[in-house]
């Protein structure tokens, strides 16, 4: 008998082999995105942002349409690999992608106005 390969609950594994799947996925549409849920409460007008856990760069290209600057910061290497592909696409200038965690942030001191993690605070390692 075939044994039935799931990876249910296993988005390290979506997120290192699949990033197509998960891009698919995450762009389904949303009534109400985190991003219109910020600019609710303030401007991103002229701001600089970090987007923590930016995968494939669907928030990040969300953020950029308000924001001045957005820096999208990813660990998977898959993952921002295609943030890349799909800015280049779009013809998205006000972004750039980088590789590092929540956990050691790959920005200076005083570089960013807002700092925003969408749908990835849950992956962050706890107590550090
Ligand atoms: C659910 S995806 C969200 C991607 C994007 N923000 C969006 O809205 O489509 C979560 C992302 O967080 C990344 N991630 C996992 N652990 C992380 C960490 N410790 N620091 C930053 N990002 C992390 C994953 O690799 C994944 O790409």
């Amino acid at each position: 008998m075939n044994e039935v390969k799931t990876i249910e609950n296993r988005w390290d594994i979506l997120y290192h082999d699949y990033p197509e799947v998960y891009d698919r996925f995450a762009k389904v549409k949303k009534k109400h995105g985190i991003t219109e849920v910020l600019l609710e409460m303030f401007s991103l007008r002229e701001k600089k942002v970090a987007d923590v856990g930016s995968g494939t760069g669907l928030s990040t290209f969300n953020l950029a349409k308000y924001a001045q600057h957005v820096i999208g910061i990813e660990p998977e290497d898959s993952m921002r690999d295609l943030a890349v592909k799909n800015a280049k696409k779009r013809h998205i200038e006000n972004v750039e992608f980088r590789k590092g965690t929540a956990e050691n942030m790959p920005l200076n001191d005083d570089s960013v106005d807002v700092v925003v993690a969408v749908t990835a605070a849950s992956l962050y390692k706890r107590g550090t």
